[in-house]
């Protein structure tokens, strides 16, 4: 049973909690064949190389996602999960682009994805945000097409991001997409930093203006950007068990978690693409500490920080509540 220690998921693609026996079950309601003959087909393939290869079966697995009821199913099948790994608050994801090809329009997604958050309060006791994200190896026009067809829906949606392949694709191309959804009163978080040079971080601070790094791994490299990120207090939501799986280290040993720990970045956890990866977010605290020896204190860091960049300002007698869960939580009473 993975630590329950009380905590925010800020890194989280809804479309990466598609497990396999809810890709068949929706494939099966919606006539969609998949390439695998079974569950365990289609999870013998998930050995990836680096982030391409994975995204490669992301999208096409999501050719199951059809209505609203689907996301809706989506959506609540990771809640349950979340909610008995310890999250409290989830900030996630959705990829709009990749349903708009299969001609799934903004609406069902958002309003089938929100008919879940709605009563996650209620069924599972985690409150939610969603963030839109934009592909990041789709043009610019694109981003500011999709940021139109949200217009009608912003009264659900907290901010933007940007995922999906990085190298070749940096945060400048999106300036403007950004620079609307500012306008617009939305918070703004970008991936940067999980296989794309320190630059990409720089940039999408400077040039999009964004409150939160997603990965932000390779800032390791650059010792001033380090010491900007540490004096700024700028967030990073790590995600452990997909940098192994995605080969950005070699073995979570690897990691540098606990040296980012150590020089004062405010790092989270958080678990990326969980059906793909081998774990939810509880499972990477677990794994994090077995394997690099962080210790309860620096867990109850991560903890704190999950809550502390989150995107409650609307709510900060909430976050006060989840802050003092942290404080209290009991290792020993595990
Ligand atoms: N989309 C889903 N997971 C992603 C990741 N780890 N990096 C970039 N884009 C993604
Ligand atoms: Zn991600």
């Amino acid at each position: 049973m993975p630590l329950p220690l009380p905590k925010a998921e800020l890194h989280l693609h809804i479309e990466g909690t598609l497990e396999p026996e809810l890709a068949f079950a929706l494939a099966a309601r919606n006539g969609v064949t998949l390439p695998y003959a079974d569950t365990e087909a289609l999870r013998e393939a998930y050995r990836f190389s680096d982030l391409q290869s994975f995204l490669d079966l992301y999208y096409g697995l999501m050719t199951v996602l059809r209505t609203a009821e689907d996301f809706t199913e989506l959506a609540d099948a990771y809640l349950a999960r979340a909610a008995a790994q310890g999250v409290r608050h989830a900030e996630v994801f959705f990829d709009p682009q990749a349903h708009a090809v299969r001609g799934v329009p903004m609406g069902t997604v958002v309003e089938g994805l929100a008919a879940a958050l709605d009563r996650a309060e209620e069924r599972h006791g985690v409150s939610t945000r969603l963030i839109m994200c934009f592909l990041r190896d789709e043009s610019a026009e694109s981003a500011l097409a999709t940021l139109e067809a949200a217009k009608p829906y912003l009264d659900r949606i907290t901010g933007v991001g940007l995922d999906s392949a990085e190298v070749g694709h940096p945060p400048s191309k999106f300036r403007e997409v950004y620079a609307a959804a500012d306008a617009l009163g939305l918070r703004k978080v970008a991936h940067a930093g999980e296989e794309g040079p320190p630059a990409y971080i720089v940039e999408a601070l400077d040039v999009l203006g964004v409150e939160r790094i997603d990965h932000g791994l390779r800032c390791m490299e650059d010792p001033a950007l380090v010491s900007r990120l540490v004096r700024d207090r700028v967030p990073l939501t790590l995600c452990p068990l997909s940098n192994v799986r995605l080969r950005a280290v070699d073995v979570l040993a690897d990691h540098p978690l606990a040296s980012m720990l150590a020089a004062g970045l405010m790092a989270t956890v958080n678990s990326d693409d969980p059906a793909y990866f081998g774990g939810y977010v509880g499972d990477n605290f677990d794994a994090v500490r077995d394997a690099l020896g962080v210790e309860r204190e620096q867990l109850r860091t991560l903890a704190r920080n999950s809550f502390e960049a989150s995107f409650l300002e609307d709510d900060e007698e909430r976050r006060a509540r989840y802050l003092a869960e942290v404080e209290a939580y009991d290792f020993d009473a595990e």
